[in-house]
């Protein structure tokens, strides 16, 4: 029997495997035992409601889908008065996932977060930031910076901070983020893209530009992934086209120390399940006591001709 327990930032999981903010919502539960997940993770709350972008929200794509959704949003009150109260039905911890347009909006909305029933913060700063030319937190080391810090003063809860893979410098991003007080980093967020209808001539999505999910997507997270696992020493959490336990003992082997699956539960809706289930027998397969025992254990060996420096720059 593998143990299968991760600790991430202080939060201890059964293990390493959650749904991805947005892909899943408690009504999961009537096909699949929440129970038997890591952790559970809410859609991304903000302060106000949001109606969310125009249709359509979703196109389907070669390996992957385009969404826009636009972070349609009850609200904080509906989250503390249903939300949190619902999810008190399973035993995996509540991660609740939150954005604003501000620095100062993230800190005030992680304090009022801060509350019995919700087990760490997902702070999602790949959404834009007003006081930034509406570009995203994540895109920028000290925008980045700024955010964590303002979010680290605000709660005691654990801050996992989410990136975008919209930027050239992640590395430098994650440093920024756990020099501020993040307590894990969740590698990434959707790929931004586009995709027009041929029929029409029009763009597929209502809001013509999106983010791009799914397998697609896998390779490059992956690397951003081994990016980030070198330049900090806080946990990350993978998370990019896992579809299956081979696509998660990948992103462990390149440094993740959990990850979330998103869009393959739109196709299977037990994907998480396989994927726990899949990643016991591969580190059983392999000899591995612990799934711990996965992360980071990439073997390659740096020679002259390999040049990974600009993998992690130095700070
Ligand atoms: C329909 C849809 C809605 C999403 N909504 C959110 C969201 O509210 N907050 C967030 O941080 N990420 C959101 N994401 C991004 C996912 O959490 C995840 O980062 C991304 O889809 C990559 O993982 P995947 O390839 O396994 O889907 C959404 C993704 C999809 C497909």
């Amino acid at each position: 029997m593998t143990d299968m327990t991760v600790n991430i930032g202080g939060l201890h999981l059964a293990n390493p495997v959650m749904p991805a903010s947005g892909t899943f919502a408690e009504g999961l539960g009537d096909v699949v035992d929440l129970n038997q997940i890591g952790a559970l993770v809410t859609k991304t709350v903000t302060r106000e409601l949001r109606a969310g972008n125009p249709l359509p929200r979703v196109a389907e794509v070669a390996s992957g889908m385009l969404n826009a959704i636009g972070i349609p949003s009850k609200g904080v009150p509906y989250l503390l008065e249903h939300t949190l109260a619902l999810y008190r039905q399973w035993a995996p911890p509540l991660v609740v996932s939150i954005s604003a347009p501000t620095a100062e909006g993230f800190a005030s909305l992680a304090a009022e977060i801060s509350v019995p029933g919700v087990a760490a913060i997902e702070a999602n700063i790949s959404c834009p930031n007003i006081e930034a030319d509406g570009r995203a937190f994540a895109m920028r080391p000290a925008t980045t910076e700024a955010v964590v810090r303002q979010m680290r003063a605000a709660t005691n809860l654990p801050l996992w901070v989410k990136l975008t893979p919209n930027t050239g410098e992640i590395a430098e991003v994650a440093r920024a983020a756990e020099a501020a007080g993040a307590d894990a980093l969740v590698v990434a967020n959707t790929i931004l893209a586009m995709a027009i209808d041929l029929q029409s001539f029009k763009p597929r999505l209502g809001n013509v530009m999106g983010g791009l999910s799914g397998p697609a997507v896998k390779p490059i997270v992956l690397r951003q992934v081994f990016q980030c696992a070198r330049a900090t020493r806080i946990p990350i959490i993978g998370c990019g086209g896992i579809s299956t336990a081979a696509d998660a003992a990948e992103y462990m082997l390149a440094g993740a120390s959990a990850v979330q699956v998103g869009t393959a539960t739109f196709l299977h809706a037990h994907a998480m399940i396989d994927v726990i289930e899949g990643l016991a027998r591969f580190c059983e397969a392999h000899g591995l006591p612990r799934v711990t025992d996965l992360i980071g254990a990439l073997k390659h060996e740096e020679s002259d001709e390999e040049d990974l420096s600009w993998v992690a720059p130095a700070p």
